[in-house]
């Protein structure tokens, strides 16, 4: 019997996929550069069951059943590359080949139309949710070739992460890299509520004083509210972790994050789309700032601003902070929204954002309940432009807005950096506000550079020129829009 599917790669993820795969039914051909870990692999984690090993890429190809599928599970960048190009010679028209890396999203439009070319479909699929996803289920994210749907859908599908009624965590995300745009959004989503969580657990710990078990105990009592999801489970098992010596681990840390640029992808996408993602953005700096360590270190010493105590009722400031932090993440997903909203245009891809919010129910890093919520909202109104004005958001923030302010006020008064939860802050004060203070702008532009301005008491699309300095004449630069 031939096998069902290859996958290239087998470092952890791509052995745990293969495991997956196998659990479910599916034969799989395993194939590696350093051919020797296909036979470890055999004799290891895969012996006993159906799985097969491959010696060589032409050895690989030969064993499979067509079309047929080849899943690399390599590292993003180059190595893709050279082996689409070792594979296309030993394939044949309506063969698919699978990226399932972190890569860069236009390296997936690349792809998808050099291989079109070739007769071959390929699909770039995001795999989020660590070893463990990959083994009993991740959330999978495929988009490219949207003829290879129908062959790479029976496995996918199978093999991913199921909400609570039993719907797979895979879906068709859309054409070229769409797939890939969408799990860089999920990673920067990963970033924001990271980072959302260490501010909480900064306020906890040096404004209210809190003890690791304290802080533990409130982090497992959040995760039964609405905020009930992955990372905040996690972040409480990590504060009641204790190091050999019974001291926390969490502490013993290095306080300086590291990234692999899928946050700062998201970023520079947002700047390019003109979508305000400041939250997103803001973590990826706040990781930024974390890792200039020995310059944070010296300006310690420099300044004298340390943090004071959060004076006041400890209980009454954690529902405060649990608020805020709600809050705060709902703008987050809100913007991370706006974007996948403004590139679906951008890129004709026609993506459904309740699919995208459902694939991520389940089985991903950012798998939360509330997720369910943003399924909902887009199934009532697929056409939202922002999350926030959904009945059920719209009710959440507009009844945290105290609670959220207050924390905010407290973090600055109290030299508590939490450049997150009040950018969140910001955002929703700027969003819900019919005038800003752009008209300013607009005059400065047109009085230095003859920028020109619309007027409130005119059409829009109507471009006045003032000679403010009675000096600089009637002649105004062209009018353009980035
Ligand atoms: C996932 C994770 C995964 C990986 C991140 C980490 O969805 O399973 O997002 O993709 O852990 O790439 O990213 P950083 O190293 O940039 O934090």
């Amino acid at each position: 019997m031939k096998a069902d599917i290859a996958v290239i790669g087998l470092a952890v993820m791509g052995q745990n996929l293969i495991l997956n795969m196998n659990d479910n039914g599916f034969k799989v051909v395993a194939f590696n550069r350093t051919v020797a870990k296909v036979d470890e692999f055999l004799e290891g984690p895969a012996k006993g069951t159906n799985i097969v090993g491959a010696t060589s890429l032409e050895d690989m190809v030969s064993k499979l059943e067509t079309p047929r599928k080849v899943m690399l599970m390599v590292r993003a960048g180059d190595v893709v590359d050279q082996f689409i190009n070792a594979l296309v010679p030993l394939l044949d028209e309506g063969d698919i080949i699978i990226d399932g890396g972190n890569t860069n999203y236009p390296d997936t439009n690349r792809r998808v139309a050099e291989l079109r070319e070739k007769g071959i479909h390929f699909v770039g699929t995001g795999v989020s949710g660590g070893e463990e996803g990959a083994r009993f289920g991740p959330s999978i994210m495929p988009g490219g070739s949207p003829e290879a749907w129908p062959f790479v859908k029976p496995i996918f599908q199978a093999i991913a992460a199921k909400t609570d009624d039993g719907e797979a965590c895979c879906d068709w995300v859309g054409r070229e890299g769409a797939g890939h745009f969408v799990k860089m959004v999920h990673n920067g989503i990963e970033y924001g509520d990271m980072q959302l969580i260490s501010e909480a657990y900064h306020f906890m710990k040096e404004g209210l004083g809190m003890s690791h078990d304290e802080m533990q105990a409130t982090f497992a009592e959040w995760n039964n509210t609405e905020l009930n999801s992955y990372l905040i489970e996690i972040s409480a098992d990590i504060l009641g972790y204790r190091d050999e010596d019974g001291e926390p681990l969490v502490e013993k840390i290095m306080d300086a994050a590291g990234q692999k640029g899928t946050g700062k992808w998201t970023g520079i996408n947002a700047l390019d789309l003109g979508i305000p993602l400041t939250l997103i953005t803001e973590s990826v700096f706040a990781r930024v700032l974390s890792s200039m360590k020995d310059q944070r270190v010296e300006a310690a010493q420099l300044f004298d601003n340390p943090i004071q105590p959060v004076e006041g009722d400890k209980s009454e400031w954690l529902e405060a902070l649990r608020q805020a932090l709600l809050a705060s993440k709902i703008i987050s997903y809100a913007q991370g929204f706006m974007l996948i909203r403004e590139a679906s245009e951008a890129n004709n891809w026609e993506l459904n954002y309740g699919n995208v919010a459902l694939m991520w129910r389940g089985g991903c890093i950012i798998r939360s309940a509330f997720l369910g919520n943003i399924r909902d909202a887009f199934e009532a109104n697929p056409e939202l432009p922002f999350l926030g004005t959904d009945a059920y958001f719209k009710d959440i923030l507009q009844g945290s807005l105290p609670a959220w302010r207050k924390v905010v006020a407290k973090s600055f008064e109290s030299g508590l950096p939490m450049p997150c939860m009040s950018s969140a802050l910001t955002f929703l004060n700027g969003y819900t506000t019919a005038r800003l203070p752009a008209n300013m702008i607009q005059a400065q532009r047109d009085y230095f550079g003859a920028h020109t301005y619309e007027r409130t008491d005119k059409a829009r699309g109507e471009f006045f020129h003032t000679n403010w300095t009675g000096t600089g004449g009637n002649i105004s630069s062209t009018t353009y829009d980035v």
